[in-house]
């Protein structure tokens, strides 16, 4: 059924061994039908049918043939996913229905006396003075206070993000209307601008297809940051959502046409709630065929609009997306429920994204709609935190829930989040991976062992990057979790000393009281960690740590890549350095060595190495147990070529 967006790609990864050995298990291809229409998708088990209301058959096909090289050659294709700014990887809190610029203040301030880490204040439609996009509530969020407060945030290393709708207000005194009238960039039906509801009653549409639509919207951008020194803008309700439903035109069948498609999972009139199928857009493309691109072009248009602007990397997040959608913009998942089905749900949705070329997603953390609770939200951000994007956000009508709000929750939070901090040189290590190659943030455990063929079923874990492999709690009252390992030896990364040794893939049943979630370090993975901190710019004054896993092979891989965190391209000129790390088990000796690409921009922050651990070495006396070496107060240059050794006798 359709939700939010439209991504008419499969990824098929095969079971099957055929007797001359070219295909073994893992074997994967992708397809696209790159088709904006409507469209149903009939899968069988063996067998596709699209049925498709418009447009051509414009079939790709991605070789592959191992899920890596399909992504690679998926984003290739369709745009790479965009850069994200290493502040967007902190947490992140937001809420429909913050009262006023105190309310505001006050949850900032809470979250540092309860020492959780907030990275990220957001603000919903309330800050607008009447939900007219780029206008501040005169009252409950007057622009001096605003200021002060987001000025605050700034000077603390935190950041601000609004939201924006695209359905603008046709009110007579509304500066950005007229100016939207006078470009004459609405989207339009029978001659003139479409009319529409949404929050603020009234509303005409912009149409993005159109070319001039891009000045109006940046120099509504720019005015607005003169207003209010925002950091990244949060694009809702382009689907296009709309409150009303028009009625259809009696000369068209585009607005109903005769094969009615599984639209809002029933077979709902495609014109219910949006602009109508007739309506039409620049260079008479109509909405029929442009319906699914509006929140693809919105997220261009903004993003180019923020390079502009900011001249650094923008951040910006979209409800709805399109094939492509991933080069301009992270997503989270809409609007979801308190309720332990959604958070679990929240996983394979995560996963999907990944391999749509979206990897900066996530879903609302402790559930939008419905009160969540205790429980729920200590499950939640234990999840959560190791979402790509990390952001507690909920419904006006439901109660409040941040996460110093729940005494439990909070020291939960303060775990999990203390991990995620640490992994931060990893989780943006993941986002340059993407950018290069296309290879998800969060990925299902098929692209790091595809040929176990028991882990294509599996959608409760996930792995951040290659090695880090994520089990969480997704059943209330669960105090255990059945999880599976794939061959080879896991460490813990909450308790180092603790470990998971398969011999072969298996599920293992892991203790998970409620301030616990399972985390676990794969053999062959080099992790790279900085220190904890309250802020994602803190972080990184923290000296860095090495995390070497062996397996039964003693060879062990990791990178990190550094760069300032804003600029606008990855590898930009010579200001950033990539390190390969080779870890290695052999002859009673371990032993790290780098290989450092431009290693003089990292050389320049002095970024340092203190601390190597190396897992996963052999116990003599229990086979089933392993040492751990830990070579402590380095202060080796991470941007500087090394070989670290230890005798482990
Ligand atoms: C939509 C969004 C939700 C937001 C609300 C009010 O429901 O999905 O995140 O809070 O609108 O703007």
């Amino acid at each position: 059924m359709n939700t939010y967006g439209a991504h008419p790609f499969y990824l098929d990864v095969r079971k099957t061994t055929s007797s001359d050995g070219i295909f073994k298990n893992g074997t994967t291809h992708g397809v696209l039908l790159l088709n904006s229409n409507g469209m149903d998708v009939y899968y069988t088990g063996d067998r596709i049918t699209y049925k498709v209301i418009g447009g051509i058959f414009d079939l790709y096909f991605f070789a592959g043939s191992a899920p890596e090289s399909v992504l690679d050659q998926y984003t290739e294709f369709i745009g790479r996913p965009a850069p994200m700014p290493y502040w967007s990887f902190g947490f992140q809190q937001c809420r429909y229905g913050y009262k006023d610029v105190n309310d505001l203040t006050e949850v900032v301030a809470n979250y540092a006396k309860a020492s959780i880490p907030l990275e990220v204040m957001w603000t919903d439609i309330d800050y607008m003075d009447a939900y007219k996009d780029f206008t501040l509530d005169p009252v409950n969020f007057p622009q001096d206070k605003m200021k002060t407060f987001v000025d605050t945030l700034h000077k603390n290393g935190q950041k601000y993000v609004v939201i924006v709708d695209p359905g603008i207000s046709t009110s007579s005194t509304y500066e950005t209307f007229n100016r939207g009238l006078k470009a004459d960039i609405y989207i339009k039906r029978n001659g003139t601008n479409y009319l529409g509801k949404v929050w603020p009653g009234e509303v005409y549409f912009p149409d993005f297809i159109n070319p001039n639509s891009k000045k109006w919207w940046s120099e509504e951008i720019k005015l607005f940051k003169d207003i209010l020194d925002y950091d990244g803008l949060w694009l809702d309700m382009n689907e296009i959502a709309s409150f009303m439903t028009s009625s259809s035109d009696p000369n068209s069948t585009l607005d109903n046409p005769p094969y009615k498609i599984h639209s809002t999972g029933g077979q709902r009139p495609i014109i219910e709630r949006t602009v109508p199928p007739t309506a039409y857009h620049y260079g008479n493309i109509t909405e029929y065929d442009a319906h699914n691109l509006f929140g693809f072009y919105e997220s261009k248009v903004t993003n180019e609009a923020l390079v502009d602007l900011f001249g650094k990397r923008p951040f910006v997040l979209s409800r709805s997306t399109f094939v492509g959608s991933g080069k301009y913009s992270a997503h989270w998942t809409g609007d979801n429920a308190a309720s332990f089905n959604d958070l679990g749900y929240s996983i394979p949705t995560i996963l999907s994204f990944g391999l749509f070329g979206v990897p900066m997603v996530g879903a609302d953390i402790c559930g939008f709609q419905g009160n969540t609770n205790e429980e729920l939200c200590q499950r939640w951000i234990q999840l959560g935190a190791f979402y790509p994007f990390s952001r507690d956000h909920s419904d006006k009508n439901s109660n409040r829930q941040e996460l110093y709000l729940w005494d439990s929750v909070a020291a939960s939070a303060r775990k999990v989040l203390a991990l995620r901090y640490r992994l931060l040189p990893h989780f943006y290590t993941q986002m340059y991976q993407s950018n290069q190659k296309g290879t998800p943030i969060a990925r299902p455990l098929f692209f790091s062992f595809p040929e176990d063929t028991n882990t294509y079923e599996i959608s409760s874990q996930f792995l951040i990057g290659r090695g880090v492999l994520v089990s969480p709690v997704v059943v209330a009252g669960a105090v255990t979790v059945d999880a599976y390992f794939p061959k080879g030896n896991w460490f813990d990364l909450f308790n180092l000393t603790k470990s998971v040794v398969a011999e072969t893939g298996k599920y293992v049943t892991l203790d998970a009281p409620a301030d616990h979630i399972n985390v676990h370090l794969g053999e062959g993975n080099i992790l790279p960690l900085q220190g904890e901190a309250m802020t994602t710019e803190a972080a990184r004054k923290t000296p860095f740590e090495l995390l070497v896993a062996f397996g039964s092979n003693g060879k062990s891989y990791g990178r990190v890549y550094l760069d300032d965190g804003e600029s606008l391209n990855l590898r930009d000129k010579e200001q950033w350095t990539l390190v390969e790390f080779y870890g290695e088990l052999q002859n009673n000796t371990v032993s790290v060595t780098s290989n450092v690409t431009n290693g003089k921009f990292a050389v320049d922050q002095k970024w340092i190495i203190e601390k190597v651990t190396f897992l996963g070495i052999p116990n003599s006396g229990n086979s089933s147990q392993f040492d751990i070496k830990e070579v402590a107060n380095l202060t080796q240059l991470i941007g500087e070529q090394f070989k670290i050794e230890k005798p482990i006798v």
